[in-house]
């Protein structure tokens, strides 16, 4: 048996997890071309249940269609995908796990080809885009906050065990946080407070529908990596008011889909010292927030892990590339997971 607060139980609003160790949202790809569950995917949550990560957050699900990013994705969309997302979820159950869905809408990152129109952004502006994008007005936002409430009611019929907001990487709510991406010039751009007024307002929109005790929990980058992006200064007070507006638990990321070198899932971790590789960030957000912090990025072996939770610097470990290479990796707290983090997700080329 070990001491490591690694496998001590804990609770996020309500929900029981057995160690802290996280499955990142991954797109999976195992969804119709609808975007609805498959035994496939079943199949794969149950097996990273099984292996014995504490939490599994469901590879983003688009929460309209206009938002769709990937084929193959899981949706979000229609009440006719619940009984589907059920199934998933009772499977994670039987098999011991924990299960969010992350609520998506990817923006200026939407698939063209699956959404048959120009995707919809933060801001238009010269030198976005190649092709035509919408820019939402304001009553297009009102609408979208509804759209996420509905699909985060839907999540909660299916039976997951809380949400998580996609506001990471470039998707659509990264995009209104950054002031590169947002450039409007009304209530919704500008200074922070207009730019988090998109989440703060959905977040007070979902705890109403979903009642106080069930957990919503954010993705969020620390900086954008990108000249005139976010910064960690504002990514913190933006967290602050998420949290005052009803939010859980932040789980911290970083990084564009175009950022190169320096996007979210960052490669040759190759060393301990390249490891977790927003910890910096993390540091500075355990300073001032007062919620649980789930570190991602790059994050590879036990001992990395142990020392950052002994520093204080994270609560929960989130992974998404080893446990796609070895679903058991995410099972520290049995020796064959000691085993399995140590030879096959340590330091691989993933
Ligand atoms: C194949 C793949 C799919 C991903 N899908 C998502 C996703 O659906 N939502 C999300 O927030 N991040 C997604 N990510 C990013 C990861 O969750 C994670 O933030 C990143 O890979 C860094 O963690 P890692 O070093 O443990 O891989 C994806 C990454 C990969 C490699």
């Amino acid at each position: 048996m070990t001491t490591s607060l690694l496998f001590e139980s804990s609770t996020i609003n309500g929900m029981n997890l057995a160690n802290r160790f996280v499955r990142s949202a991954t797109w999976e790809g195992m969804a119709t071309e609808d975007g609805r569950v498959t035994p496939r995917l079943i199949d794969t949550m149950v097996e990273l249940a099984t292996g014995g990560v504490g939490l599994i957050i469901s590879g983003h699900a688009y929460v309209t269609q206009s938002g769709q990013a990937s084929p193959w994705q899981l949706g979000l969309y229609d009440d006719s995908l619940i009984d589907g997302l059920r199934s998933m979820t009772d499977a994670v159950h039987a098999a011991g796990g924990r299960i969010v869905a992350q609520l998506a809408h990817a923006g200026h990152f939407a698939l063209e080809k699956a959404i048959g129109t120009p995707p919809v952004v933060a801001s238009n502006f010269e030198g976005l885009a190649q092709t035509p994008r919408t820019e939402l007005s304001v009553d297009d936002i009102q609408r979208l906050k509804n759209v996420y409430t509905e699909a985060a009611r839907r999540a909660q019929t299916a039976g997951f065990d809380g949400i998580q907001l996609h506001s990471a990487h470039g998707y659509l709510f990264s995009q209104f946080l950054s002031p590169w991406f947002n450039r409007r010039t009304d209530e919704y751009g500008g200074t922070l407070d207009n730019r988090v007024r998109i989440h703060v307002e959905t977040i007070r929109a979902i705890r109403k529908a979903v009642g106080s005790d069930w957990p919503l929990l954010v993705k969020l980058n620390c900086e954008d990596f990108a000249e005139g992006g976010l910064n960690v200064t504002d990514s913190i007070s933006a967290a602050g008011q998420m949290v005052a507006a009803g939010l859980d638990a932040v789980e911290l990321s970083g990084g564009l889909l175009t950022g190169g070198k320096l996007s979210p899932s960052r490669p040759n971790i190759n060393k301990k010292e390249k490891e977790a590789y927003f910890k910096a960030a993390a540091q500075a957000f355990k300073r001032s927030l007062d919620v649980p912090l789930i570190l991602v990025g790059g994050i590879r072996t036990l001992e990395v892990a142990e020392k950052l939770i002994d520093a204080g610097t994270a609560d929960y470990f989130s992974m998404s590339r080893p446990l796609i290479r070895e679903p058991n990796a995410g099972n520290p707290a049995t020796e064959l997971g000691r085993a399995a983090c140590r030879t096959t997700c340590a330091f691989g080329p993933a």
